[in-house]
């Protein structure tokens, strides 16, 4: 249950494996899609209480806004557009020192600074990314890399419904 989340403060990496296990531990059993990106999401956002955290899930030729902790964010943004679209196109993780040196980049909060932006890749395909701002430069690295990529395969290789003919994310 959230009430028992374990805050550690720490290095980076401490706080990751502190969290990783606590949504492995959340999401395992649940299958629904959603119940489990808006848990991670508020998991993630208690252990850094990051500026804005949440996923976009591709729907036909846009991606969605879907589950987040923060302020309110676009809704939608185009395959190519911004720093999400990107990361769409191109099909791997995209870390944003400075987001004004960002071609295309889209401010949905001028209090951005910072970003990083992973796919998640089902079968070869992107449904989705996990978008990470900060209102700190620099604030993402490879340790951030490293782990939020392996908390968006965790919620992937624990999520049955997803191998299901019948996408339940799709409109
Ligand atoms: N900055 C993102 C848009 C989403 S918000 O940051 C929540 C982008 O350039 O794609």
């Amino acid at each position: 249950m959230s009430e028992d989340l374990t805050i550690i403060q720490g290095t980076k990496a401490e706080q990751y494996e502190s969290i990783f296990s606590q949504i492995e531990a959340i999401v395992q059993g649940e299958p629904d899609f959603i119940a489990n990106l808006s848990n991670t999401a508020a998991a993630l956002k208690t252990q850094f209480n990051w500026f804005w955290i949440g996923w976009y899930l591709v729907k036909k030729e846009e991606l969605v806004v879907g589950p987040f902790q923060g302020p309110v964010a676009c809704s939608r943004i185009k395959k190519g557009k911004g720093v999400c679209g990107t990361c769409w196109q191109q099909r791997k993780t995209i870390v944003v020192p400075d987001v004004e040196a960002f071609p295309g980049h889209i401010a949905c909060s001028s209090l951005s600074r910072s970003e990083i932006v992973v796919p998640m890749l089902l079968h070869d395909e992107v449904i989705g990314v996990l978008d990470v701002d900060s209102e700190l430069y620099n604030h993402f690295d490879i340790t951030d890399q490293h782990y939020l990529e392996k908390i968006v395969n965790m919620l992937l290789v624990n999520q049955p419904d997803l191998l299901m003919p019948m996408f339940p994310i799709s409109e």
